[in-house]
């Protein structure tokens, strides 16, 4: 058994001492003081005013004190801490406002800066050129019809008279979506549009559709798996490939400018009868190589020519799966490929400029809309 606890005077526990109570404050004053930042000073406050502080352990001492002592302590230790939340308190606002400032000073803002030294965006060509088609065949009358880049096989291939056999659906052609028998491929071409705009409107119909399309080629020099075409329709009565000529002649003059020549190439598209490329007179040679080995065109390859797109006009077969009545309507169609429309109406000499996204070589069309 242990003797009863006479002789302890908890007054003189040392924690309650009132010298020791004193350097509480002025360790913690100092600490604050001494604090140079705002996350100094949070570290001094968790020391100081935490619940392991000195003086919030002095603080949980005073409820074990003899009654009489309690007062007199109680009043010290809270005095005492009234003292340091002040000091901490006043600490605080001074470390903020020097925050403010400095941070007013570090992220100011020089308006009077020369705002065009800030590098700039520009339009891609290929955005802006999309533009250019659309503006030249809504000028005539025609409206400009979309359809997704995520297609449905059916008419991306069938409705265009492009039968399950056709080479161009193998995997080395298509993009197909996962999985296989999902029905869905990225577009190869802007076709599928004209089904489309044969299934949802009534003729007459006349309608562009610039857009990507997507096929499994290496990027290289000439080629690139994700590309862009204009495609257009026009289905009416009594349309002719003489109606085919002289729209596409007037889309090439205003591509290339007044006085380009074109021919109708003989060719063969499934979704056309008859079907013909569309040839630009040489831009670089005007047809001068041809025949004379001493000053070869590498442009044209010495032929004088150059493929533009293809075009036709629409095979009944299409007419009759998109719901049209051969009968009564006839129609003309064209597809041609945007990125080498650019590349023969600037010069541009390798594919991989158009691709790569570099704003230096966007910035050189400048910002024409
Ligand atoms: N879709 C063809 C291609 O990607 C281009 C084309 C040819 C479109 C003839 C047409 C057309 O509308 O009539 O190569």
């Amino acid at each position: 058994m242990s003797a009863p606890n006479s002789d302890y005077d908890p007054v003189q526990v040392t924690p309650l001492d009132p010298d020791q109570v004193a350097r509480m404050v002025s360790d913690a004053l100092a600490a604050f003081a001494a604090a140079g930042d705002l996350d100094a000073l949070k570290e001094a406050r968790l020391a100081h005013t935490g619940d392991r502080s000195p003086l919030a352990l002095a603080n949980r001492e005073i409820g074990a004190l003899p009654p009489a002592a309690r007062k007199e302590v109680g009043q010290r230790v809270g005095a005492a801490r009234r003292d340091v939340a002040a000091a901490l308190a006043a600490r605080q606002i001074a470390l903020e406002a020097e925050r403010d400032e400095r941070v007013l000073v570090e992220e100011a803002v020089d308006v009077t800066l020369p705002w065009d030294r800030a590098p700039q965006g520009a339009r891609h060509p290929l955005t802006t050129i999309q533009e250019r088609v659309a503006d030249v065949f809504v000028a005539m009358g025609w409206e400009v019809a979309e359809g997704p880049e995520v297609e449905a096989e059916w008419l991306n291939f069938d409705a265009l008279n492009i039968g399950p056999d056709h080479p161009a659906r193998t995997m080395q052609d298509t993009f197909f979506v996962e999985n296989e028998d999902s029905g869905l491929v990225l577009r190869t071409h802007t076709s599928p549009v004209q089904a489309r705009s044969m299934l949802t409107r009534t003729p007459p119909i006349y309608v562009i559709c610039p857009g990507r399309t997507f096929r499994t080629d290496e990027l290289d020099a000439t080629h690139t798996p994700v590309f862009s075409q204009v495609e257009g329709l026009a289905i009416d009565e009594g349309l002719t490939m003489a109606h085919l000529k002289g729209t596409l002649d007037h889309f090439a003059s205003s591509m290339f400018g007044a006085g380009i020549t074109t021919r109708l190439r003989p060719s063969y598209f499934p979704f056309t009868e008859p079907s013909a490329e569309m040839d630009l007179q040489c831009f670089v040679c005007r047809g001068a190589s041809v025949g004379d080995p001493d000053n070869p065109c590498r442009t044209c390859g010495s032929e004088g020519w150059i493929e533009w797109g293809g075009c036709g006009m629409v095979n009944p077969r299409v007419l009759v799966a998109c719901g049209v009545d051969p009968a009564r309507y006839t129609g003309f169609a064209f597809g041609m490929g945007l990125e080498r429309t650019l590349m023969f109406r600037h010069g541009i000499a390798d594919m991989h400029d158009m691709v790569e996204g570099d704003v230096r070589f966007a910035a050189a069309f400048g910002m024409e809309i």
